[in-house]
């Protein structure tokens, strides 16, 4: 985007916007109440809410003073009640701040109870002239398009460098209409399912549109957060054969694999423990490795043990044999097919 794409949303927004009544004041506290509504419904809806909760309560300081009762009533069929709850904590904190109304830095006004980036963003933005970006769930979908974003916008970097990116483009003498725009055209034009790409302002310069691809954007997917496990794993080897056994756990249940313990050992607690079982071995560490499974990662700390007398346990078979006969998980088979296999084994 450059700054004759975003002159262009600027008059399509002058030309197209919708008549609502938070667009005709310039009061950061009733910018603040239509924001907080807007977050809960679609704007036909606020008109309604905003207007009696504004007649009813004018100015920050009515809204401090307010009763519980009238306030969950001027709220009633909003809901998420706590964001109403919030609205009066946040009037109350500002009076207490000696201000009369929100504050004017960014700093001040994240620090306020239920006041977040984006709140922050458009009270700033369209009710004090200042270049802070508001990105909400449209205008992502709107800068996921244009950009192609191929990470999900779920990830707070994707958000961040929005956020960068926005600022850059914003005009001084225009944060308002560049707010409004950008919400506007979210709303009313690049819809989820079917987006009105006929007459968006940004057609020239969106990414999606040019390669066709405007449905397959935003991308959602969240990050999986996978448990990280720890794993040591031993390959005994005795003449070129080497010691499987069929799993019993639940991960991997009934293939084959290499002894192993769910935590890391260093070499000197591998050399204990073979110590303690009799076994005359020499340790070898090998590379690490790491599988991924799909709500696990085995971070793999791995030994080859070559056993120095014939082995008194366990099924030993040779390379051969393990890879086309036995269903080694790659997770295994990964740091198998690695090992030399020297000729003293
Ligand atoms: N949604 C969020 N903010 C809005 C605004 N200022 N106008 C219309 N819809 C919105």
């Amino acid at each position: 985007m450059k700054q004759k794409d975003i002159k262009k949303l600027i008059k399509w927004y002058t030309e197209n916007k919708r008549d609502l009544p938070w667009r005709y004041t310039k009061d950061p506290y009733k910018i603040w109440i239509s924001e907080v509504m807007l977050q809960q419904t679609r704007a036909e809806t606020v008109i309604n809410y905003y207007t009696a909760f504004i007649k009813e309560l004018p100015t920050i300081k009515d809204l401090a003073k307010v009763s519980e009762d009238k306030l969950l009533k001027l709220w009633e069929g909003l809901g998420y009640y706590s964001r109403a709850r919030n609205l009066k904590k946040c009037a109350q904190e500002v009076i207490k701040l000696g201000l009369t109304n929100l504050p004017q830095e960014e700093e001040e006004l994240k620090k306020l109870p239920g006041i977040g980036p984006y709140t922050a963003g458009a009270i700033l933005s369209i009710a004090y002239q200042k270049q802070v970006p508001a990105i909400d769930g449209n205008v992502m979908r709107v800068l996921a398009r244009v950009y192609e974003e191929k990470q999900s916008i779920l990830e707070n970097k994707v958000r961040k460098s929005y956020e960068e990116t926005l600022q850059s483009l914003m005009p001084k003498n225009e944060t308002r209409k560049f707010t409004e725009g950008f919400i506007e055209l979210g709303a009313k034009v690049c819809l989820p399912k079917k987006p009105l790409c006929g007459q968006c302002p940004l057609q020239e310069c969106c990414q999606a549109y040019i390669h066709n691809k405007v449905l397959e954007y935003p991308v959602k997917k969240v990050k999986i957060k996978r448990k990280i496990e720890e794993k040591t794993v031993l390959i005994f080897a005795y003449h070129k054969t080497y010691a499987i056994a069929k799993r019993k756990e639940s991960l991997l249940n009934g293939l084959y694999g290499f002894p192993n313990y769910s935590y890391k050992m260093s070499l000197e607690e591998i050399t204990e423990t073979l110590k303690e079982q009799n076994i005359n071995g020499i340790i070898i560490p090998l590379e690490e490795t790491k599988h991924i499974f799909s709500h696990i990662e085995w971070h793999m700390t791995n030994y080859l043990i070559e056993l120095q007398e014939p082995p008194i346990k366990g099924h030993f078979y040779s390379k051969e044999e393990i890879l086309s006969k036995y269903s080694l998980p790659t997770a295994f088979r990964k740091i198998f097919i690695k090992i030399p296999e020297y000729d003293n084994l």
